[in-house]
Parts: structure tokens; sequence; C-alpha cells
């Protein structure tokens, strides 16, 4: 297995506009984060993951790009951004950019040139099709509800777009399209970003005709073409939003001989609770035993052939210690394990800012409290079709997107440290007793944990390089597993239930000397491994030698 410094990395996602704010106006900036990178420092992480901090008008929260190559003003300069590279450097903090060019906003200028006639130069950087019967052109999608086609009065044509309709799909069949990019990613490099994170990026060979979004015919030769031409020759991290994707389709991306990306962004494990063929707001308990088939076969497929990224959040997603753990009377010790579980698997984990604190899902009692177009878009499309209030709130208590997004916790003063002013969106109220002074003191908290989990892996290759087998295959509480190089094997034991269960395990576990690397309780370390009564949410990290 080739070893490689994104292999060894931690990365850390901050969303800015609920980071940290340095002016009072209550929204995140550059500046904010600028003043945080010792406290990311402190935890040990290599990456920040950067959510879209280029000019917008915030259609989407910054996935709506109206110049890549300038920066939103709430969030500060193109200076700034500068400054907080250096700054990164300084303390060997890489800064990875989000890449988003399956769209533009509407406000970009090759939109509004495009829409100007049917013969601008620009028109053709955009998907336009005639109408079919006096309607759509098919019955395409957009991930925000209602049709993927947008009519344009003054040309009498449809655009695409598979997210609002302010963020109309570009055309990457058109070269020069590809070219624009490729030059704008350049520029990035040059400025010395350590990578991209390119948002949905398996939808950019579509072939809406065919009604094909994800994984169209000339996606990976649009991939080496652009790997080729920008970060092909440097030794940057790159990673796919890939929601659409298999093992198989995985091993392409990540093929160690380099002519795509690093990594790619499975999502297998997060569409296991929500009904089969429904949406993510069709609500389904988690099985076990589901998480553990759909994580295992991808640490199994990708073992030498690919690379794995591990994450249990993004600012898209609920937090974990609500979703799978439990945020109540074992919050702590459950967000401890399912870090363990993460943390201890063969691949680069990703933290999403305030995860390292126990943050937890939020629920607002007013519709208006919530900001994001997904949720707010679903609800009114829901309540049309009948369904009611209630039962879509549930939904957006339990998956919608602003769990993630509410500020950062940093302290329980007014609004939690996060803004002097009034903040863009609502704190989760919680903030008093969950909050990142509290934690950096306490030696048993959860940031201590993940520092103390950063650290491991930092100190020992078989948890980047080991190869990973499941054991206890069939327990329905028990998630476990090994990972194994040369003479070295890692045993990490993860209770998923509220209450205690047995851990036998007779046949695997041969070693000389064994180390407890970590745990979320106290352990008599002369305890057998073989048979161990778990207590709830309890986690073993052990380090057997063989
Ligand atoms: C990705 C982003 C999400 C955004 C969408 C459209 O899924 O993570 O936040 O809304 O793409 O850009
Ligand atoms: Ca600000």
């Amino acid at each position: 297995m080739r070893e490689e410094w994104w292999k060894e990395s931690v990365v850390y996602q901050v969303y800015p506009r609920s980071f940290k704010d340095s002016n009072g106006d209550g929204i995140g900036d550059l500046r904010g984060i600028i003043e945080k990178l010792d406290y990311l420092k402190e935890l040990g992480i290599d990456v920040i993951w950067l959510s879209p901090v280029y000019k917008s008008p915030n259609d989407d929260n910054g996935y709506d790009i109206s110049n890549y190559e300038d920066i939103m003003d709430e969030f500060g300069t193109m200076e700034d951004v500068d400054e907080l590279i250096m700054e990164g450097n300084n303390r060997g903090i890489k800064i990875l950019m989000d890449l988003v060019v399956n769209h533009t906003s509407d406000e970009h200028n090759w939109f509004i040139e495009a829409k100007k006639s049917k013969d601008n130069p620009y028109r053709d950087y955009y998907i336009w099709r005639d109408p079919v019967n006096g309607l759509v052109p098919n019955d395409l999608t957009s991930a925000f509800g209602g049709s993927a086609w947008e009519y344009d009065q003054e040309s009498g044509q449809y655009y695409l777009h598979f997210f609002s309709r302010k963020q109309p799909d570009l055309n990457w069949e058109n070269e020069e399209v590809r070219n624009r990019v490729y030059d704008m990613m350049n520029f990035w490099i040059n400025k010395g970003v350590g990578g991209f994170r390119m948002d949905v990026i398996d939808l950019i060979g579509k072939i809406p005709d065919k009604k094909i979004k994800e994984n169209g015919p000339k996606l990976h030769e649009y991939i080496k073409e652009m790997n080729k031409k920008t970060f092909g020759n440097k030794d940057l991290l790159t990673v796919g939003e890939t929601w659409g994707c298999t093992p198989e389709i995985a091993k392409q991306y990540s093929n160690p001989d380099g002519s795509e990306l690093s990594m790619i962004f499975q999502f297998d494990h997060i569409l296991l609770d929500q009904q089969p063929g429904k949406e993510k707001w069709d609500l389904k308990p988690l099985e076990l035993l589901d998480l553990k088939k759909a994580l295992s076969r991808w640490q199994v497929e990708l073992d030498d052939a690919g690379w794995n990224s591990l994450f249990w959040n993004n600012h898209d997603l609920p937090r974990i210690v609500s979703r799978w753990g439990n945020d109540e009377e074992y919050r702590v010790e459950s967000a401890k394990m399912l870090a363990t579980l993460l943390h201890g698997m063969k691949g680069t984990p990703y933290i999403y800012q305030g995860e390292e604190l126990g943050m937890t899902n939020v629920r607002f009692e007013n519709l208006e409290d919530y900001k994001d177009i997904e949720s707010l878009n679903m609800y009114k499309e829901r309540r049309e079709n009948g369904y009611s209030h209630e039962e879509m709130m549930e939904s957006i208590y339990t998956k919608g997107r602003d769990n993630a997004r509410t500020p950062m916790q940093w302290n329980d003063s007014e609004n939690a440290g996060f803004t002097s002013g009034e903040p863009w969106m609502k704190l989760n109220p919680n903030y008093k007793e969950i909050n990142a002074e509290l934690q950096l003191d306490d030696e048993n908290s959860i940031f201590n944990f993940y520092k103390k989990l950063i650290k491991i892996r930092k100190e020992n290759p078989v948890v980047v390089y080991g190869k990973y087998d499941l054991i206890l295959d069939d327990n329905k509480e028990i998630f476990a597993y090994t990972r194994t190089l040369k003479n070295e094997q890692l045993l990490i034991i993860c209770n998923f239930v509220a209450r205690k269960t047995e851990f036998k395990c007779e046949e695997i576990i041969k070693f000389k000397h064994k180390e407890l690397l970590i745990s979320n309780y106290e352990v008599n370390e002369n305890e057998s491994i073989n048979n161990i009564e778990l207590r709830p949410y309890e986690c073993r990290f052990y380090k057997l030698l063989m």
C-alpha cells in the first residue's frame, strides 16, 4: 500500500457562516476562522475543508457561486483568504477549497450572458432545451423539489437545474466550460491550497435527454482530464462528493495510479435510516446489522484498490450523536463510541465542526427559525401533498440540514461566543452545557477524546494502513472489528445500545501483549478481552502484539 500524506491526515470541515463571527454582524467569517486556528491546531487536525467562501447570492448558502475568483463580502476579502492559507501553513494545516462546478449561480456572469440570447457566446455554457408539447422537456426533478427545468420567458427555452432554480447546471460537454473551470482551479492551486472537495462531482457527466444524472458515460474522462490539467502533478488531496457511487466505481475514482482523485465520499451508510426507494424525510430506524454491512463492504472492497473517506457528519447531515447515538443520558459516552468506531477504520477521517464537542440536533418550534432552502421547499411541497405540520416538523428535526448549521458553541456567554451581534441563525439552546471552553480543560471531554484519537492515528501506522476485518458479524448490538498490519493488531469494540451487553469472542484474539489505547469508561486492565460485559455505549480500542 502506497504511503500518502492524505491517508495519514485528519480533515476538519468548517462551515464558515456558522463557525466564528469576528465583526459582530452575526455571520461567521474568514477572520473568525483565523482566530480559531490555534483551537484546531490543539485538536490536531491536518486539513481544513472550507465550505464555499466565494461570491454568492446565498440561495443555497454559498453553493451557488457567482464568482469563483472573488470572496463573499460577509466572509471577508481575498487578502483574508491568503492570510488563512498562510497562517494555516504556519501551523501545518492545509486549506481544502470547496469546488462547486456542477452548477453556478444564476447571477454568475456566464449565466447572465447566456440568458441574453440564443446566440450569445455563453449560451452553450448551460443546458437549454425547447419545450415539448408546450411543457417541460422531461420529468427530471430538482433535489430541492419540483422540476429540474426552469422556463426562460425571453428565449422560450428551458434551462436545467438539478438544485434550486438559482443554480443552473453547467454544460460539461462544452470544452470551453471545462477549460474555464481548470483555469479557475489553477488560480487556487497557485495560491497554495491543499486540494479540493468536489461538490456533487458525479453529476457532471449527465445526459439530460436520456435522463442520466449521475455516473454519465463521460464522467471519468472529464475527471482524468481535470486531473491532467490541474492537480495531477501536484501533491494535493482531492475528494469527490458522489451520492450514487458503488465500490466498483470508487476504485476508478481513487485508483492508486493517481489518474483521478484521492478519494470520494460515498453515502451508503447515510441512506440506511430512510425508507428504501423513498426520500430522506421518510424516516426509518437504523438497524445495526445494515450499518455493519454497509461500512464493512467499503472497507473490504477498497482495501488496497482505492481509498476511503470516513465521515458521520457534514453540513448536509443531522448530528451523529442525535442520529445514531443518544443525545440525552449517554451523550458523552455515545459520541465517543461513534468517534472510535469511525476513527479506527481504514480511510481518511473527516470531522464536522462541533462534532468534536458532541453538538446535537436542534428542535426549533417555529418553521421561521429554519433557513435551509431544502427544508423550506420540502415543507411547502409536502404540506401541499397532504402531510401534516407535525409530521413535517418531525422530519426536519430528524434530518434537516440546519441541525448541522446552528452556530458553533464556543463558550457559555450570550450566543455561545459565536457573535457579539444578532446571529444569522438561532443557536442550539444547549450551549451552556455543550461548548468548547468547558471541554478544553476537561480531560474526559469529547474534545479531548477526539484529540487523543487523532494522536493515536499519528503514532500507529496500523491505524492508517492495517487491513480491516469485521468480527461478530451477526451481533445486533456490538460493532467490532480488527485491523492488522504485520505483527500488530487493533481490536475495536463498540456497544451501540443504551444497556449492558456481552462481548464474547474466543477464536480471534491471539496476542502476546495487549494495550488499551483509548476507551470511554474506566477499564480494569487485567480484565480478559475474550469476555467483556460492556456498559451502555461502551467502546474499547486495543492494540495487540501477536
Ligand atoms: C452538495 C452540497 C450541498 C448543496 C448541493 C448543491 O450536496 O453539499 O450543500 O446544497 O451540493 O450544491
Ligand atoms: Ca462577520
